[in-house]
């Protein structure tokens, strides 16, 4: 094997892979907001919980440091493009549902606007923040959570069929979405 020496502001790509979640929050004057991270991981199983890492002047952050609540949800190749519109522009400047026509359905446990079409999703109470000044942290745990019928099938997620496809962040604007094998 021969390794070439990496950038060490790009080293996080090769661990940068999972799928990219966009996090729904409301301000606690009630305002909606939705924006994608890349930085995203499981935390624990039962129940479900999920870590965010979240720039702390994003509206994202305060949002959920505000009122505790977000939801985390899985989007669909096919939402590309909106994924990286909610990443351009901030929910401090402009109403992302609004501005880019963002169809959207209700969460139920949590206040917050959870964007049409995705895979599926997990709606959250604010557990704790880690992190330093810049980033942090998020730690949730999962009150509620749904997921496309044609999208899973019992206990995994159907990555072959189109319905599965999530979008992975190969970084700056491109992106990539799982193969169609599953080995098993
Ligand atoms: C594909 C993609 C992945 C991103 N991942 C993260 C991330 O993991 N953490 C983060 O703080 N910002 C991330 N961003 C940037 C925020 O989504 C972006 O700054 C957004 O406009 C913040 O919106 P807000 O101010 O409404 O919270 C990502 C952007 C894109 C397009």
């Amino acid at each position: 094997m021969t390794y070439k020496d990496m950038p060490l502001d790009e080293a996080y790509r090769l661990i940068n892979t999972g799928p990219v979640v966009l996090v729904s929050s409301v301000s606690k004057s009630g305002e909606y907001d939705v924006a994608p991270i890349a930085w995203a991981c499981p935390a624990q199983k039962s129940p479900s919980r999920v870590l965010v890492g979240v720039g702390r002047k994003h509206k994202t952050f305060t949002n959920i440091e505000e009122t505790g609540e977000f939801v985390v949800s899985v989007p669909n190749i096919s939402q590309v493009e909106m994924v990286t519109a909610t990443g351009s522009v901030s929910g401090a400047d402009v109403d992302k549902f609004v501005k880019l026509n963002i169809k959207s359905i209700d969460a139920k446990q949590v206040d917050c606007k959870i964007p049409d079409g995705v895979i599926g999703y997990l709606e959250c109470k604010l557990v704790e923040i880690y992190g330093n000044d810049h980033l942090g942290l998020i730690l949730g745990e999962a009150v509620a959570a749904a997921v496309d019928t044609e999208a899973y099938d019992g206990d995994r997620l159907l990555c072959e069929t189109p319905a599965g496809k999530a979008v992975h962040h190969l970084g700056d604007r491109r992106y990539m979405t799982l193969g169609d094998q599953v080995i098993q």
